[in-house]
């Protein structure tokens, strides 16, 4: 499974979208790299990694020029959109991919509920869009420490939790519980800052 090249072949001619993909994908892997040797959760390593790199990959599809995204559809639905897009490439190149599509479509905050979709009227299928295995809990949890607008730089755990506060209490606590399935709290060091380079390196292999 070569991540790099799927996303490739949706990101050729956006070379600057696909540097800040590439580099907010790579930031959330270490996270979850970390967060997965010191939790021990018995992930695999592979399936984290691509996980990570193709966790926002439908944010192509999404209208948000300030991160670069000319597309049609509402942010909240770049999870989705991910899903879609990995299961169309996979069914055209006979390659299981729903492991992915699922950490796409399950990442967004701490995951949604059919309540939430409904009450919010969300542009969303009418189900639930919890994160449900090892994996996906991961790559929901590891993004959240980081934004893909301004300095990109990493959130505090304090200011990750602030951050899901204003979608409510039942958000609030499924972050919590996630939290504790990942052994996450506040003595939870932040990340070296990833080198330019690494990124560039990545945006090579990709392009
Ligand atoms: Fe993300």
């Amino acid at each position: 499974m070569e991540p790099e090249k799927i996303i490739g072949a949706f990101y050729r001619g956006e070379p600057e979208l696909c540097r800040l993909l590439l580099k907010h994908s790579l930031q959330v892997r270490e996270k979850a790299f970390q967060i997965m040797e010191r939790s021990k959760l018995p992930c695999g390593r592979e399936t984290v990694s691509a996980g990570a790199l193709l966790h926002d990959i439908g944010i192509i599809r999404c209208h948000a020029p300030g991160i670069l995204c000319f597309g049609e559809l509402p942010y909240i639905s770049h999870g989705t959109a991910g899903a879609e897009m990995l299961r169309a490439y996979g069914a055209e190149k006979g390659m299981d991919l729903e492991v992915f599509a699922r950490i796409c479509e399950r990442h967004t905050g701490s995951g949604l509920t059919e309540e939430d979709i409904v009450k919010q009227h969300l542009p969303l299928p009418c189900r639930d869009l919890l994160p449900e295995t090892d994996e996906e809990s991961l790559i929901c949890l590891a993004d959240k420490f980081f934004s893909k607008s301004g300095k990109m730089e990493e959130k505090s755990f304090p200011a990750v939790r602030r951050s899901l506060e204003k979608f409510g209490e039942a958000s609030l606590a499924r972050f919590d519980a996630l939290c504790r399935r990942t052994g996450v709290d506040a003595s939870l060091p932040p990340l070296e800052q990833l080198p330019e380079e690494t990124v560039a390196a990545y945006l090579r292999k990709t392009l």
